[in-house]
């Protein structure tokens, strides 16, 4: 049996220069848990070319859609960006990742936070109903640098409010804050500086973060992970993984493709 599966392309969409999503047929077998990755790629000059990439599909969804950055230099975005409607794409059938919330300790208000692409993992979270019994609000946090990097979550999180199933669940409990750093835009700069001055909870009209009940779920730009986990870190939460469940989880987005 061969480690991936061969899926079709069924359409591509270019959001700015950098930034595209796809969606592909799921194989039946292909089984992943909200939040995880897998190895994604296609074949180049007979060989398989992999990179790894979070699902931005929920499970319980029949086709398969992922969210991708594009390198012009890239050994994979550089031809991954040109796919097309009916290309072959091979997705890997391990999914893995510690975005799952099964890492976290139970708690009340759920933060997911990226930037970017880091995006991707809490696309498919934020479509997943068990999310939405286990917490009493969840705000969803991104980051980027330019308003046009955001139109990919903003029309994410437009349909899923008018979605007969999910609509009901986003109103009573999800939050959305989209950031932008270098141009103006409603909420400005970097998820850090947000979350240490308490302008994001001030915003949101939210309390301030409490170890009590806030469970964290970050992915995107290494530097910022890099200074969340300590910021968290030195307010007594714990970093959680397979075998432990913590206050907080953390998945690197990929940017070496
Ligand atoms: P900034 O524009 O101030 O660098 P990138 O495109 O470089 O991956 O960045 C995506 C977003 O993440 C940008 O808004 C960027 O802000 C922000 N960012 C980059 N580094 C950090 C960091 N160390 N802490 C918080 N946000 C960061």
């Amino acid at each position: 049996m061969s480690a991936f599966y061969r899926e079709k392309v069924l359409s591509v969409r270019h959001w700015t220069d950098t930034l595209f999503s796809f969606r592909a047929t799921r194989d039946s077998g292909f089984r992943f848990q909200n939040g995880q990755f897998a190895m994604i790629g296609l074949e180049v000059e007979g060989r398989p070319l992999l990179r790894a990439y979070s699902m931005a599909s929920a499970n319980h969804e029949e086709e398969l859609e992922f969210f991708s950055i594009k390198v012009a230099d890239g050994p994979l975005t550089s031809k991954l960006q040109k796919i097309r409607e009916g290309d072959e794409i091979l997705v890997g059938r391990k999914a893995t990742g510690t975005l799952i919330t099964d890492n976290l300790i139970p708690g009340k208000r759920l933060l997911l936070l990226s930037t970017g692409t880091g995006l991707a993992p809490f696309a498919s979270l934020i479509k997943d109903p068990d999310v939405y019994e286990r917490f009493e609000t969840i705000v969803l946090v991104h980051g980027c640098r330019q308003v046009s990097e955001l139109a990919y979550g903003e029309e994410l999180v437009a349909k899923l409010r008018d979605d007969e199933l999910f609509g009901p669940l986003l109103s009573e409990k999800l939050l959305y804050y989209p950031t932008v750093t270098r141009e103006p835009f409603r909420n400005r700069g970097r998820i850090t500086d947000l979350i240490s001055s308490e302008q994001l909870f001030n915003d949101i009209h939210q309390s301030p973060l409490d170890i009590e009940t806030d469970r964290i779920m970050m992915c995107g730009s290494p530097a910022m992970l890099e200074e969340l986990k300590q910021m968290f870190e030195s307010g007594g939460f714990i970093e959680g993984s397979g075998n432990t469940p913590g206050h907080f989880v953390i998945e690197k987005a990929f940017v070496e493709r």
